[in-house]
């Protein structure tokens, strides 16, 4: 695959935009949670990114979790459904959970956590945090609580979101022509 190089991509979101977005969330969960603990899940692979900065501005007692789930088998094509790689999580009764994906798209992922969590947890709060937001793909009802971006249907690609497994390591995420990433 891979047929798709940096210099073809287009730079949506620049690393000060994202960082600086980054700090307005971060001080809007500071108000929300007002010092309480909370237990911050973030989805691998595709949050890394935005989950380690992120955290770096909230200013509770915080711990963090990693889950693996993956919708996308390989390319831009979602298979549409979810599958937990590893969603093992301590026991989050009674806990503030924040989890903090990379993207809400058709929203399937997001819907499946946030069930999970009220199937296996009765937790103190349950909220859902994405960088981005691309609403106008959504099949499911689901809105994310905290979100960076709204976004257009572009496949994007960087900060933690990748393409074939690549370019998860930029600073910024930007997008190629459509044509480039179905040749
Ligand atoms: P959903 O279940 O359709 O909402 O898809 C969510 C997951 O698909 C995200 O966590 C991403 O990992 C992946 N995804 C959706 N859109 C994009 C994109 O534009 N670029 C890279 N990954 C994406
Ligand atoms: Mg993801």
């Amino acid at each position: 695959m891979m047929q798709i190089k940096e210099s073809d991509l287009k730079v949506l979101f620049s690393e000060k935009q994202i960082q600086n977005r980054i700090k307005e969330l971060a001080k809007e969960m500071n108000a929300f949670y007002n010092g309480e603990e909370v237990y911050a899940v973030c989805v691998l692979k595709g949050a890394v990114m935005f989950a380690t900065d992120l955290v770096k501005h909230l200013n509770m007692p915080l711990r963090m979790e990693f889950i693996r789930l993956s919708s996308y088998g390989s390319g831009t094509v979602s298979s549409g459904k979810v599958n937990a790689v590893d969603i093992k999580l301590p026991d989050l009764n009674n806990k503030n959970v924040l989890i903090i994906e990379d993207i809400v798209d058709k929203g399937l992922t997001a819907k499946f956590l946030m069930d999970f969590m009220e199937c296996n947890f009765k937790t103190k709060s349950t909220k859902f945090c994405s960088l981005l937001d691309k609403k106008c793909t959504r099949i499911v009802d689901i809105e994310p609580d905290y979100y960076g971006f709204d976004v257009d249907d572009k496949f994007l690609i960087g900060y933690g979101l990748d393409f074939d497994g690549y370019f998860r390591n930029l600073t910024y995420i930007g997008y190629a022509d459509k044509n480039l990433l179905e040749q």
